[in-house]
């Protein structure tokens, strides 16, 4: 560990997401390591993230890691599956030696590939994380290729999702349907490879049954940026209270609403931050 000056160690872990979705990341984070503050940026204003090209995702990447670091992040967490999937070999590259990078996918397919016995892993995901692989090479890696993924892309989950106040039959219908081909598959591990998912985790139980264990993103990442906080020696002192604040770069008011479901906290102000229009249409 090198010596660090205290006010590194005062500073935010930074959390960004398409959305209010990596609030189910924050939530385990605030839970962990009560100690840290954090700063979260939700893209509101471009979601949904999973049916974009992985070009696009990469700038938005880009563009919200650069915010985040103006904004004195000591470490910064890819909560969203999609960005990951498409941007974290280039992110990473572009903030080396500025700040190191924690994600999601990695951590996942490790926790599930010491979690399966039967070496059937299903993943649910978007179609962007899905088409990039990135979870196939993540679970070939963390077993030494003895576990197989079977993966399921969802267009309609997260939107239905965030849309809905109640989880009503069109949302539980959607989760059957993904469902079904792990329930083929004979799975016994599903990993939730989307933010949104663990919000519906009780539908997603009840479908695949008690015998399937599930795996989240924010579950398996905690370990891992309390690694990387050590490793640099900018971890908070414990014992101490941490904050957390907001910002968005859609409709605030929208994100404190929508938000506070998902972090199951307080959200009291949101921020709010300009970025480029997207160039594409999100289908
Ligand atoms: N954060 C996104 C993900 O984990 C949620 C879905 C989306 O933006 O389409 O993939």
């Amino acid at each position: 560990m090198h010596a660090v000056a205290a006010s590194q160690r005062d500073l935010p872990v930074a959390v960004f997401d398409s959305g209010v979705g990596g609030l189910t990341v924050l939530h385990e984070c605030l839970v962990s390591l009560p100690h840290e503050d954090f700063l979260y940026l939700g893209d509101t204003g471009r979601f949904p993230y999973g049916t974009r090209s992985p070009d696009e995702l990469r700038r938005f990447a880009g563009e919200l890691a650069e915010i985040l670091l103006a904004e004195g992040a000591k470490l910064i967490v890819v909560a969203c599956n999609s960005a990951t999937a498409a941007a974290l070999p280039e992110l990473r590259e572009r903030l080396a030696g500025r700040v190191p990078v924690v994600a999601v996918v990695a951590p996942e397919a490790r926790l599930a590939a010491a979690t399966t016995r039967n070496g059937r892993v299903g993943l649910l995901a978007t179609p962007a994380t899905v088409a990039s692989g990135a979870y196939d090479r993540a679970l070939a890696d963390a077993s030494g290729g003895r576990a197989a993924l079977h993966p399921v892309a969802t267009a309609e989950l997260a939107p239905l999702i965030q849309a809905g106040g109640e989880i009503d039959e069109r949302t539980v219908a959607a989760v059957e349907r993904a469902c079904e081909p792990l329930l083929g598959a004979g799975v016994d591990t599903v990993i939730l490879g989307c933010t949104h998912y663990p919000l519906v985790r009780p539908a997603i139980q009840r479908c695949l049954g008690r015998g399937v264990e599930i795996v989240t993103s924010g579950q398996a990442i905690v370990d891992e940026i309390e690694r990387e906080l050590d490793a640099a020696g900018s971890a908070a002192p414990s014992g101490r209270r941490g904050d957390y604040r907001f910002l968005a770069t859609g409709d605030v008011d929208e994100f404190r609403r929508l938000g506070t479901r998902f972090l199951q906290l307080p959200i009291a102000t949101v921020g709010h931050v300009p970025v480029a229009a997207p160039t594409e249409v999100a289908a």
